[in-house]
């Protein structure tokens, strides 16, 4: 995957580094905004939720598009019945193909803004056969709510989330809203794991979540598939940091 951040649509902020100026550059560069700064927006708008499929792209059995009802309710019943395992911000899917030859009991859907990655994570699930495996197009607080009956996932991964490095755009972080819309999708005692490189935008989405009171401190699995960013941070030597949750 080519670095995410030098792709359209994506906050070019400061790159990996090593670990010796890792703490005091990151601290500085990810600035703390205010409350009507950071409230969060939906990206692409709730416009998107009614948007078809552009004709350029080939429709795809396990792409879910918010605005045609067909593709929700056919992942609903694809996803109905067995474990279910969520992923917020899949990129090019990695990480979720990864969890799926690992998970053939499950059943997984991924959650991206971006039409062009949920194809690509598509097409390497259907290259390593993993039909077991969906993409919903758009951002994960609305396309959750819209396939996901609440209370009924196992687990939940927000990844390397973009930590939106200016002002302008730190309406994108996740917070309060996201934690909301994991835990309504989780079951009790369902699991939830968020992992970063930017230690202090870790910090800040784990105190969201739990000031929603609805998740405990838990324990990530430790057998969990690499995501992209993570591949290139392991290799630049750069620290990651993960947090995991239990829903109440
Ligand atoms: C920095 S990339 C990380 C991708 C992958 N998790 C990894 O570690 O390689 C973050 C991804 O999340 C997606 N994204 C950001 N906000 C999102 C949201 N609210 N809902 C769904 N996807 C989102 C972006 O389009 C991008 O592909």
């Amino acid at each position: 995957m080519a670095d995410p951040r030098d792709t359209e649509g994506i906050d070019a902020g400061p790159g990996p580094r090593g670990p010796e100026d890792y703490a005091g550059r990151y601290l500085k560069d990810f600035r703390e905004f205010d409350g009507d700064d950071v409230a969060e927006s939906i990206i692409g708008g709730r416009v998107r939720a009614t948007m078809p499929l552009p004709s350029r792209i080939q429709p795809h059995p396990r792409l879910v598009v918010p605005g045609d009802p067909g593709t929700v309710d056919a992942a609903r019943a694809g996803l109905d019945g067995h474990p279910l395992i969520l992923e917020v911000g899949s990129g090019l899917g990695r990480f979720i193909n990864g969890l799926a030859a690992q998970r053939p009991d499950a059943r997984l859907l991924g959650c991206e803004t971006r039409l062009g990655f949920c194809v690509k994570a598509l097409r390497r699930a259907d290259r390593e056969g993993h039909s077991h495996l969906f993409m919903a197009w758009g951002d994960a607080r609305l396309t959750i709510p819209l396939v996901v009956p609440p209370g009924t996932a196992d687990e939940a991964y927000l990844l390397y989330p973009d930590p939106w490095w200016k002002r302008k755009h730190a309406r994108r972080r996740h917070g309060s809203l996201m934690a909301t819309v994991l835990a309504d999708a989780l079951r009790p005692g369902g699991l939830m794991v968020l992992k970063s490189d930017v230690e202090p935008y870790l910090a800040q989405m784990l105190e969201s979540f739990l000031q929603t009171g609805r998740y405990d401190a838990g324990n990530a699995p430790p057998e969990l598939p690499n995501t992209d960013r993570e591949l290139r941070l392991l290799r630049s030597g750069t620290n990651t940091f993960t947090a995991a949750l239990i829903r109440r």
